[in-house]
């Protein structure tokens, strides 16, 4: 597999073409932004921690029967991945109310959220990923009603496959944020499931084991990042 021409670069992750139309590279950097990329930091070895940590739980959700777009690894920070069109959304499901939605409701940090609660965000930087509902969707013609409930779906089948592994390493996950693409058969899930896009706490000590980390210069990231790596990969 050749590496071909940058097809996109975003905050994290740079996406190549490859020599088969259908394959695609994605290259986990080493870069962190938080804040609508307000703060920026480089952290060697990130890209190659996350790309590790979304290869297994791509494989680990591919098992319980969730369509992912992963291939295969390349190196350690490059992911193969099927080619999609994605859908500029940003699916985020929460456990537990924290960040935005602490932030913005009239509800405490903390609080359990049962059932979960699932939050669409249009993905558009410059606008500060507006959330969105079903007729702006609709209205948007980002998705359609059939594939709009397929996104919502698989979005629960990830939050509870992906709760009961954490839920079984001692770890909650409070909430998680993940992008979908169209493939030739259907929806897949795109993009990355990582310490960058998932929050994470420690069930014992409550500690943040995420990206929260960095935003509210919590501790040492990396230090973090491999130890929480260290649990899900063991
Ligand atoms: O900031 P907020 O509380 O809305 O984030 C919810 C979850 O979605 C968090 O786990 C966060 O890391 C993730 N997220 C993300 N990318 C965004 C927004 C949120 O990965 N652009």
């Amino acid at each position: 597999m050749k590496q071909g021409e940058l097809l996109y670069s975003g905050k994290a992750k740079s996406v190549y073409l490859t020599d088969e139309d259908d394959v695609l590279l994605v290259k986990f950097r080493d870069d962190i932004t938080a804040f609508d990329g307000g703060k920026k930091e480089v952290l060697s070895e990130k890209g190659a921690f996350n790309a590790r940590v979304s290869e297994y739980l791509f494989r680990y959700l591919e098992r319980h029967h969730v369509k992912t777009h992963l291939i295969g690894m390349m190196d350690r920070s490059t992911m193969l991945v099927r080619r999609l069109e994605m859908i500029p959304l940003e699916v985020i499901v929460r456990n537990v109310a924290a960040g935005s939605m602490a932030r913005n409701y009239p509800i405490k940090e903390g609080t359990p959220l049962d059932p979960p609660v699932i939050v669409i965000d249009l993905k558009d930087d410059a606008r500060h990923d507006p959330m969105l509902n079903d007729d702006l969707i609709f209205a948007l013609g980002l998705s359609t009603p059939e594939e709009l409930a397929t996104i919502k779906r698989e979005a629960l089948r990830v939050n509870s496959v992906l709760a009961a592994l954490f839920d079984s390493l001692g770890i909650t996950l409070v909430d998680f944020k993940i992008e979908f693409g169209r493939g030739k058969d259907g929806v897949y899930l795109g993009d990355e499931i990582s310490m960058d896009s998932m929050r994470l706490w420690d069930k014992k000590t409550g500690e943040s084991l995420d990206k929260d980390v960095f935003r509210f210069g919590k501790g040492d990231v990396m230090e973090v990042y491999r130890r929480v790596s260290e649990r899900i990969l063991s």
